[in-house]
């Protein structure tokens, strides 16, 4: 079956590692993101893996203007249309502490902006009767924590967003599946001290694929962090705003 494959934050090492993933299983890639040497040389890598349509697309979550002609581009191939949003960014909260500014640009990379190129796409894969989007939060969503509350509060944001665009789909023949990873290496993380049971890229593509494939609704990647969550969850608000987990 034709389909095409929108990676939105195309860039991040786990979002190559799922192009490469669709492109081995002959899906058609449009990368999108804002480095467009990175992108330019993904595309080559997967036009090598197998995709038989691979391009680089400027995309910025913070310029509305440059969602419009990557949804031209996919309604022009044939097929499915699939997009996973690997977008995010996440300043410090020591930073956000010291600058509150910070609070837009991270709510536009992590929820507003993803949020807002998925209204406009989502009425093109109604009309083709199908398509997935895959879209990663965090498990930082999950439950608001000192250290990192205002990227953790944007996540829940779009989980919550995602919740409801896949209650959408659903009736039209498509699907969404939320990505809740843990801690994974990548230049995110780059130098942050603390972090424990890290995963690589490469693991969470791979999670994504099979949820992707198994039509899951909420996946945590590695798949234990929906233990650790449980727990963590369920710590009684008295006790937790105590605690620095
Ligand atoms: N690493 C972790 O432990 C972890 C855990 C849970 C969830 N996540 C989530 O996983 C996703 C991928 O992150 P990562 O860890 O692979 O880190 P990353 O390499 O920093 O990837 C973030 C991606 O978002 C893009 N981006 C940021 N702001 C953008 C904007 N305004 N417009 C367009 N693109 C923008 C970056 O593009 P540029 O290259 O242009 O900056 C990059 O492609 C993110 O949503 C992140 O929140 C990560």
């Amino acid at each position: 079956m034709t389909e095409t494959w929108i990676i939105l934050g195309a860039t991040s090492s786990m979002a190559r590692a799922f192009a490469r993933a669709v492109a081995r299983n002959g899906a058609q890639v449009l990368l999108a993101g804002r480095d467009m040497a990175d992108l330019q040389a993904s595309a080559s890598d997967c036009a090598l893996q197998g995709a038989p349509v691979a391009e680089a697309l400027h995309f910025d979550a913070r310029d509305q203007a440059t969602f419009a002609p990557i949804i031209e581009r996919a309604t022009a191939l044939e097929g499915m249309i699939n997009v996973a949003v690997f977008v995010g960014s996440m300043p410090t909260q020591e930073a956000i502490d010291a600058d509150p500014s910070l609070i837009a640009g991270t709510v536009t990379d992590n929820y507003a902006g993803p949020a807002a190129f998925l209204q406009m796409i989502a009425p093109k894969m109604e009309e083709r009767g199908g398509g997935t989007v895959a879209g990663v939060g965090s498990v930082a969503g999950d439950r608001g924590r000192i250290g990192n509350y205002v990227y953790g509060s944007s996540k829940a944001g779009f989980h919550t967003y995602l919740s409801g665009l896949r209650n959408r789909l659903t009736r039209s023949g498509g699907h969404v599946v939320t990505v809740k990873p843990g801690f994974v290496d990548t230049s995110m993380t780059w130098g942050i001290e603390g972090m424990f049971l890290v995963a690589s890229p490469e693991k969470i593509a791979a999670d994504i694929l099979t949820a992707v494939e198994k039509r899951k609704n909420v996946i945590y990647t590695p798949g234990f962090w929906r233990l650790i969550m449980g727990i963590i969850t369920a710590i009684p608000e008295r006790l937790f705003k105590k605690l620095s987990i």
